[in-house]
């Protein structure tokens, strides 16, 4: 039962791969992986992650390809037309209503933060973080980076003024279009991406911190693995991969027919690894070659990078294609963000792609004020002990994600037909390979899900006082 796509399709299987790593690689492995590595001690987080990734987000990324592909619509639509060739209710596209919200959501806040990178770029290239090493008593160096950081998100003009830059950029590369927007863009900013942190690789291999970086992350400490850091190794490992909110199916969507979707994918989620194992090779190094903490939380990459980079030789380079790479990483994955909505807008409501992009545009720019906001003017209100911002990340990384995820393996697990599954696999239904994945998406990844899912809920309800 295959149609004629409506929307554009990708040149070649290259595109595809390109457009999805570009999606799966964002802030998530150059800002946050390294950080929880850090805060989880390193090495047995690092290999717990690698199974959950190989284990469960794998087959999860096969299915939302697979889903996109046979049907070449939008998520809301293209659940709805799968459902009902297995005849199944057609509110399944409810499934990809709660993609697009939470995509529309999660932009709002990651533009915040790209915004925030923006910044850091300008700060770099005019060497803010080396004049405040020149010029500062070293006993109040490090105070004095943290307070420019303070500062950016103190300032909500600026804020607002970065995140209007990033969403402007965004709305730019979705408005050309599949082909000459989002593949044109992706085509040059990943294979950039790469040349990027090969250079940044070759420098941290340099720095004294280097063995010690290696050890920090390869030497399985287990006695460093409790609940908690087990369960943050699940739940990230959907998230780096931008899987349960339909930006990986959108994509699959514009996959032309020949292409096989399990290569793909694993292509897909093998560069990802890569990446964030490459962007902790860039980060431990610079961290440890100057005594600083590699358990610093979200303030690794903004403060203490910066610590290290303002006096550090080349820091000024170093430093500026550090953020380069880092906001050029969130601008490819922020494209695929908002894509689900924009697809749909283009099938259901004729609306041409430019006015889509605007609209969508329009609406995440406003949306991303309650971010903002978060971080100065409305840092008081913070109802049940989290800042809007807070509640907003809850909200999708939290929540929308894993019932995403949930509920797609267990339509393509449980509701869809071998035979679709495994034509659209281009497998015999007995090959042992296809037999692994069902068995995973089946059950691995549902029941997975589920206890990530609620150990989450109750850890932030605060109902598991103690157990991490
Ligand atoms: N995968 C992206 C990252 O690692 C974030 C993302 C999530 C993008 C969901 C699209 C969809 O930063």
């Amino acid at each position: 039962m295959k149609e004629t796509p409506i929307h554009q399709q990708w040149s070649s299987r290259l595109a595809f791969i390109f457009a999805a790593v570009g999606s799966a690689i964002g802030l998530g492995n150059i800002w946050k992986f390294p950080y929880i590595a850090g805060e989880n001690g390193g090495g047995a987080f690092i290999l717990v992650y690698l199974v959950c990734v190989f284990l469960i987000s794998f087959p999860v990324m096969i299915a939302e390809v697979l889903i996109g592909r046979r049907t070449h619509k939008s998520p809301v639509n293209a659940m709805e037309k799968m459902a009902l060739e297995a005849k199944q209710s057609p509110h399944w596209s409810l499934l990809g209503w709660m993609g697009v919200i939470a995509g529309f959501l999660i932009l709002s806040y990651y533009s915040v933060i790209a915004g925030w990178t923006l910044s850091y770029v300008l700060k770099s290239l005019t060497n803010t973080f080396g004049e405040l090493f020149a010029t500062t008593a070293t006993q109040d160096y490090a105070a004095a980076i943290e307070t420019v950081f303070s500062n950016t998100i103190a300032n909500p003009w600026m804020l607002l003024l970065f995140h209007s830059i990033f969403m402007f950029m965004t709305m730019l590369v979705i408005a050309q279009g599949v082909r000459s927007g989002l593949e044109k863009a992706v085509s040059s900013l990943v294979p950039l991406l790469f040349v990027l942190l090969i250079i940044l690789i070759f420098y941290a291999f340099s720095m004294p911190g280097w063995n010690q970086a290696i050890d920090f992350m390869f030497n399985f400490r287990f006695e460093d693995l409790n609940a908690a850091s087990v369960l943050e190794a699940m739940g990230h490992a959907f998230f780096t991969l931008s899987l349960g909110m339909g930006a990986i199916m959108v994509y699959g969507s514009y996959l032309p027919n020949k292409v096989s979707i399990t290569h793909a994918s694993f292509i897909v989620v093998s560069m990802d690894t890569i990446v964030s194992i490459a962007a902790s090779l860039i980060i431990f190094p610079l961290v440890f070659s100057y005594g600083l903490e590699p358990g610093a939380g979200p303030g690794l990459v903004f403060v203490t990078l910066p610590i290290a980079f303002g006096q550090m030789s080349f820091g000024i380079i170093i430093g500026s294609i550090f953020f380069i790479l880092l906001l050029f990483a969130a601008w490819t994955s922020a494209i695929s963000l908002l894509e689900p909505a924009i697809a749909w807008l283009i099938e259901n409501k004729n609306l041409k792609r430019y006015q889509a992009s605007i609209f969508m545009g329009l609406l995440t720019w406003l949306t991303g004020l309650l971010t903002i906001f978060s971080f100065n003017i409305w840092s008081g209100f913070t109802p049940g002990d989290k800042t809007i911002f807070d509640w907003i990340d809850f909200l999708t990384s939290n929540i929308m994600l894993p019932i995403g995820g949930l509920f797609i393996a267990i339509f393509v697990g449980w509701l869809v037909s071998n035979k679709v599954t495994s034509e659209e696999l281009n497998t015999s239904p007995n090959n042992i390979f296809y037999l692994l994945w069902k068995f995973l998406i089946r059950f691995l990844a549902p029941i997975t899900i589920i206890i990530i899912f609620i150990y989450k809920l109750l850890d932030t309800l605060g109902l598991l006082k103690g157990a991490a």
